[in-house]
């Protein structure tokens, strides 16, 4: 099984929408492995955003990821980088479709509610970014049968 980073950001906790964000993917039924409130760094987010470094809003990014501590979160599933990322929609929340996380809680390409690993190499690399081995834990739920048929697992 496949697992992938998500950060929760500043602009979700001022806006009370942890639960929200939660609750998505614990319906969709995607496993929560690890969990953590974090202060970032412009440390870690000049390593995490180094993609972004030539962009005009670079600074702007790392300076709105750390107004508050945000909740990072590893999730696990089947194809879950890709089920993950599909859920948040489109990086800018006016064009995200309706049903996505940000298509229905952000009006924004800055403050788009959530980070999502965008392939299963980047979700390894970020994973060991934010979390420590020993905070990521190896546990199954104990009945996958009416998440999965039993080939598909
Ligand atoms: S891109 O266009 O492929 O670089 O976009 P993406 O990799 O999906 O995400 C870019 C991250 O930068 C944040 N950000 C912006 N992107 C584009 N344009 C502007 N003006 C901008 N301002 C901020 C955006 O929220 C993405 O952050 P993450 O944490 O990856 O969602």
């Amino acid at each position: 099984m496949e697992k992938t980073l998500v950060i929760i950001k500043p602009g979700a906790i001022q806006r009370g929408l942890i639960g929200e964000v939660i609750h998505r993917f614990e319906r969709k039924g995607l496993q929560l492995c690890g969990i953590k409130m974090m202060q970032l760094t412009d440390e870690i987010l000049a390593e995490h955003y180094a993609h972004l470094v030539q962009r005009p809003y670079f600074k702007r990014i790392k300076d709105s990821m750390m107004i508050t501590p945000v909740i990072i979160c590893c999730w696990k599933g089947l194809e879950a980088v890709h089920i993950v990322h599909e859920m948040a929609g489109k990086t800018n929340g006016r064009e995200a479709a309706f049903g996505t996380i940000r298509g229905d809680f952000s009006m924004s390409v800055q403050e788009n509610i959530i980070h999502t690993s965008d392939s299963i190499e980047t979700a390894k690399v970020e994973l060991a970014r934010f979390f420590t081995e020993d905070e990521i834990f190896q546990f199954d739920h104990t009945d996958l049968t009416y998440l999965y048929a039993n080939d598909e697992i």
